[in-house]
């Protein structure tokens, strides 16, 4: 979809863009990496009409408006009041993208962004069904780094495995854990439990039946592209997964964690010390789909 060295030129003025960001920190949204490929991909597929799911302070609404001047934007979040950063010429709603009825947009002319952390596989029927075309989906991470099915995961054949840790000092969550393990056979069936020294992990059983099996080959049947816009500069499984490093002192040399090659590295930002900072804290295999 991109050339490195096209991404590589294109940096230096995205910077300049990002630099006038109106959320300072926004954490928990989308930060360089990701704003880079949102941007890059927007102004590639350069769509009429946007709709964005998960909106949080209003980050990527304004670097939507950026990227494309004069499309039509439509910004969903259940719970508008988290916005700081708004803007008159876009329409809020605040239901489920499943919740309104699409059918008056031209599907070619219409990119749907993902950032919602809605478990992807319940996207499927919504976007099958309303025969779109273009999706980005933000938080594309592999099995074991998150607990919903992503669409790295379906073009992958991967089964999602969802894991918990509950360190034995969150004496809160051990009573919770505790409580419905003892009360619920139910839930004692569906998970294993393995006990560490200072944590202990729940393995879910995993999540897939007939139905979902069948879900996803359609999806990926329809698949004509797909697209993971790579990481800045060299992906650091430490930095970005540091909490899971320090708090459960998991060994995250074990994981396999793949990325494409980065853009650029470290020299490039020379003079820009700032922007290193943001490399590889949210980074998550953003990716395009362009659907049949
Ligand atoms: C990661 S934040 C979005 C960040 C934003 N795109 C940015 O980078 O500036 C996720 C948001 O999704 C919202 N959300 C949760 N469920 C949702 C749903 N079903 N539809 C739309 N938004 C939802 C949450 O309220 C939260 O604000």
């Amino acid at each position: 979809m991109f050339k490195t060295n096209f991404l590589k030129k294109k940096l230096n003025n995205f910077l300049k863009l990002y630099s006038r960001k109106p959320i300072k920190n926004n954490f928990s949204g989308m930060r360089l990496e990701h704003c880079y490929a949102l941007y890059s991909i927007l102004k590639k597929i350069n769509p009429t009409n946007v709709i964005e799911s998960g909106v949080w302070k209003g980050q990527t609404t304004w670097l939507i408006r950026k990227s494309l001047k004069s499309a039509k934007i439509f910004s969903i979040d259940t719970d508008l009041n988290q916005r700081e950063f708004l803007l008159n010429n876009v329409n809020y709603l605040n239901k489920d993208i499943t919740q309104y009825d699409w059918s008056n947009l031209n599907k070619k002319k219409t990119i749907i962004i993902f950032d919602d952390h809605i478990c992807f596989s319940k996207r499927i029927n919504f976007l099958l069904k309303n025969k779109f075309k273009h999706i980005i989906f933000d938080d594309n991470l592999p099995n074991n780094f998150t607990s919903y099915y992503t669409p790295k995961m379906v073009y992958e054949k991967q089964i999602l495995v969802k894991k918990e840790y509950i360190n034995y000092y969150n004496l809160k969550r051990l009573f919770v854990f505790f409580l419905n393990y003892f009360l619920f056979k139910k839930y004692r069936k569906k998970i294993k439990v393995y006990f560490f020294s200072k944590y202990l992990v729940i393995k879910h059983r995993p999540y897939f039946n007939k139905q979902l099996k069948k879900k996803m080959n359609e999806f990926r049947k329809k698949i004509s592209l797909y697209y993971e816009f790579p990481p800045i500069i060299k992906f650091n499984i430490n930095k970005r997964f540091k909490k899971l490093k320090n708090k459960y002192k998991i060994n995250l040399s074990n994981f396999k964690y793949k990325t494409k090659s980065p853009i650029t590295d470290k020299s490039f930002f020379k003079n820009k010390k700032k922007y290193l900072d943001e490399m590889s804290i949210q980074y998550g295999n953003i990716c395009y789909i362009r659907l049949k």
